[in-house]
């Protein structure tokens, strides 16, 4: 068994633990969303209307371990993704601040100020898959931000812990809730499911094919080659994002795509169970 598989075992034991633990020590919240799916009418083909593969409205129960049920942890992972896209601003003239203090990551203007390019798809910065490559900045994760509080988040966002890491003159007040929420409660080790060399234990792909059939194939064909996110010479479908980068498909799954009609699953009930599902039968999808 190699290091990365014990540690998935590790980590997936210890959720085991951490769900009956908590079950039983401190209730966990059960909350009730009901939230019909945004579809966009010209992105569906008009032969299959989207209605007939998702219900209008769904009724579904999420387990969460949060005093608040009312706390939106989900949409900050849109800005985490691309918050210029998703906010509709233009990027910073200049480099992020930051962006200077390393020198193997070569790219510049809008995407030094992705959370994603410095801190990684995973969370986990240079613990992770962008400990390597192109994407390599060395700088750090942000999954123990689990443990900050609300209040010590926010200083990261706003320049009070680090007046080079300050996004406050980009994001409203309500922007920066929604980021520090995500943070605090939206990130999911996805080592649990995902391994160092992106293939995915622990997943069921017929379930997979099935939720990817009736949610995903509206958008994106059966066969996930509807929308090409790549170009004519390199397209990138579903498929080629599952395979290639299995930590992006989990995210984008989870939250969605920034600005775009792709809903989040986590929003309409889906478990984390579900989504390793997906991306294990999206694995099979045609990668060109
Ligand atoms: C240009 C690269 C860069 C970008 C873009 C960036 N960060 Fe950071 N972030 C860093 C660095 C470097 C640190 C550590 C700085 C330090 O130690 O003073 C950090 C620290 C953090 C921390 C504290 C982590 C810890 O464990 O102490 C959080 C949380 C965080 N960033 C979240 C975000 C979010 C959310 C975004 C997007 C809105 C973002 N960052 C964008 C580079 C970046
Ligand atoms: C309502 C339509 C819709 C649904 C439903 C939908 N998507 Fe998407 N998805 C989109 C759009 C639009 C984009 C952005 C395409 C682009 O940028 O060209 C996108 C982007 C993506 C991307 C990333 C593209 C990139 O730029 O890297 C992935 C991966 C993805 N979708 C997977 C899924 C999966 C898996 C599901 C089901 C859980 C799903 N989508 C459901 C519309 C949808």
């Amino acid at each position: 068994m190699n290091e990365s598989k014990v540690l998935s075992l590790a980590v997936l034991s210890l959720g085991v633990f951490l769900l009956v633990g908590c079950n039983t020590a401190t209730p966990m919240v059960s909350e009730t969303v009901t939230q019909p799916p945004i579809v966009s009418p010209d992105l569906i083909d008009t032969q299959t209307p989207v209605d007939t593969q998702v219900p209008t409205e769904m009724q579904v129960t999420v387990e969460t371990q949060q005093p608040d049920s009312n706390v939106d942890y989900v949409s900050g992972g849109l800005l985490y993704d691309d918050w210029m896209k998703q906010l509709e601003v233009e990027p910073p003239a200049e480099d992020q601040p930051l962006w200077k203090t390393q020198t193997t990551n070569t790219r510049s203007g809008k995407d030094t100020w992705r959370c994603k390019e410095c801190h990684g798809w995973d969370y986990k910065g240079l613990e992770g898959a962008y400990g390597s490559g192109s994407h390599l900045t060395g700088f750090k994760g942000v999954l123990d931000s689990v443990s900050m509080t609300e209040d010590e988040l926010l200083a990261w966002m706003d320049g009070s812990e680090n007046s080079e890491h300050n996004f406050s003159g980009y994001f409203q007040e309500a922007e920066l809730t929604l980021i520090v929420n995500f943070l605090k409660y939206g990130l999911f080790d996805t080592a649990a499911y995902i391994n160092a060399d992106k293939s995915v234990s622990g997943g069921d792909g017929s379930n997979g094919k099935v939720l990817y059939d009736g949610l995903c194939a509206a958008c994106h064909g059966e066969d996930g080659r509807m929308l090409n996110f790549g170009d004519e010479d390199e397209p990138e479908f579903v498929g080629t994002i599952a395979f290639d980068n299995p930590w992006e498909f989990w995210h984008k799954a989870s939250f969605g795509h920034p600005a775009s009609q792709m809903i989040s699953v986590l929003k309409i009930g889906w478990s984390i169970q579900d989504i390793a599902d997906v991306l294990t039968y999206s694995q099979t999808l045609p990668t060109e």
